[in-house]
């Protein structure tokens, strides 16, 4: 649990997420890792819990709760499956919340409230083949037509993106000449029905195998200008800001596959006997025990904090990057420590922990690789030396 005092309603939430997840995720996990098939069903289950619409308003059909409450939900989901978690964290993090801040009334009424009610999944289209941690290296074009714009290009590493209803997509709006790095860039909100809109490559990934990752490919897709969100040019400002909350989504998913390492170890050296006692008994294994468990708390404190200052208005930039390095890099060394634990049964599919140690490695790239977090905090250091 959170070191911070919860109020009775993030309780109820704890336990419904956590029931939730128990009874509708964690029996079918395995299966769709194995598969590498999301049930959308389960999608469709979590709109209803109101899990896709945590972070908007009751008056955009959402539930309007705080971050806390949010990170402590998907930390549930996370604990069952970190597929389903990562549908989770990047629609309500992302598509939605940038919905929800630059968008205009008519676009929310039309995108934002289904999104909301869970009935549309969002997606986020930022990296491309040659633009990942250099984000503003993008090159997708979108050119000005009578009645909207037309985009061409290619956008990579989309999660959910092969069956997502509604897609922020980032593209560069200024001439083809003027290539100005983070500027002159715009977002689009795209459907998968724009005339042009084609789903390309699915990655065959190491972990998250049931989350589908894909290449979108736009080719002359016509864009209504009705579909521009917020102001031209300010786009990669939008999406940086995004992140500034995905990190967080991506921290609480972190820390629900670390809590599922400490977990499934707890159990497994009490049960497992080696020259004639329970392993639990060994120092060996009780320090790991120990330490993924300091590791978890320390990093799920720090994100709570960071959640109950994003709450209060304050930026997140900084305290949002180490959140996200420090349980993604908990979730890895977990990940690892627990395969350790459970020695060659670690190494096999047997048992949760090999799925686990998989899953984790994403945690510690997207949204920001852990050198990325790095280089923003350096920076923050500087703009703002507030470490006293
Ligand atoms: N909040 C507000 N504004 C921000 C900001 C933030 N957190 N970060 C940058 N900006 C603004 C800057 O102030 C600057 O604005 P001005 O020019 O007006 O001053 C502008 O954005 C450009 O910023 P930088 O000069 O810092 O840009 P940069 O090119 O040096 O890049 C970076 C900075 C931090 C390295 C950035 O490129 C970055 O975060 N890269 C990682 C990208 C990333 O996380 N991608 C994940 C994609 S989503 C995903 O993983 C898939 C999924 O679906 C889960």
């Amino acid at each position: 649990m959170t070191l911070i005092p919860l109020t009775e309603e993030q309780r109820e939430i704890v336990q419904l997420a956590r029931g939730f997840a128990a009874d509708e995720i964690a029996p079918h996990a395995d299966k769709w890792d194995r598969e590498a098939a999301m049930d959308l069903g389960v999608a469709r289950r979590m709109g209803e819990l109101g899990f896709l619409g945590m972070l908007i308003p009751e008056q955009y059909d959402g539930l309007g709760l705080d971050t806390v409450s949010y990170l402590l939900a998907l930390e549930e989901i996370a604990v069952a499956d970190a597929s389903t978690a990562v549908l989770m964290s990047v629609h309500n993090s992302l598509p939605t919340q940038m919905l929800l801040n630059y968008g205009s009334e008519a676009q929310k009424d039309r995108f934002l409230r289904p999104m909301a009610r869970g009935e549309k999944i969002g997606a986020f289209a930022l990296s491309e083949p040659d633009a990942g941690s250099d984000a503003s290296a993008l090159r997708c074009q979108a050119m000005r037509a009578d009645d909207g714009w037309v985009l061409n290009g290619t956008k990579s590493w989309v999660t959910s993106g092969s069956f997502a209803d509604v897609i922020m997509v980032m593209a560069r709006s200024d001439s083809p000449d003027a290539r100005r790095g983070s500027k002159g860039i715009s977002a689009f909100i795209v459907t998968p029905d724009l005339p042009g809109f084609h789903v390309g490559k699915k990655e065959d990934k190491m972990g998250l195998r049931a989350s589908p990752t894909v290449q979108l490919t736009f080719d002359n897709m016509r864009v209504p200008a009705a579909n521009l969100l917020g102001q031209e040019g300010q786009g990669f400002v939008y999406a940086m800001r995004s992140l500034d909350n995905g990190r967080l989504g991506i921290a609480a998913q972190a820390l629900g596959i670390a809590r599922a390492a400490l977990s499934a170890s707890l159990d497994y050296a009490a049960e497992r006997k080696q020259f004639g006692q329970p392993i639990k008994d060994f120092q060996a294994i009780q320090f790991k025990l120990a330490d993924m468990a300091s590791r978890i708390s320390s990093a799920r404190s720090l994100l709570h904090l960071t959640a109950l200052a994003k709450d209060r208005g304050e930026s997140t930039t900084l305290y949002g990057s180490m959140s996200k390095l420090l349980a993604s890099e908990t979730a890895m060394w977990a990940a690892n420590q627990a395969v350790q634990i459970f020695g060659g049964y670690g190494y096999v599919k047997d048992y949760p922990v090999e799925r686990l140690f998989r899953d984790a490695k994403i945690t510690e790239i997207y949204e920001g690789t852990s050198e990325i977090q790095r280089i923003v905090i350096a920076r923050e250091l500087y703009a703002s030396r507030n470490m006293d």
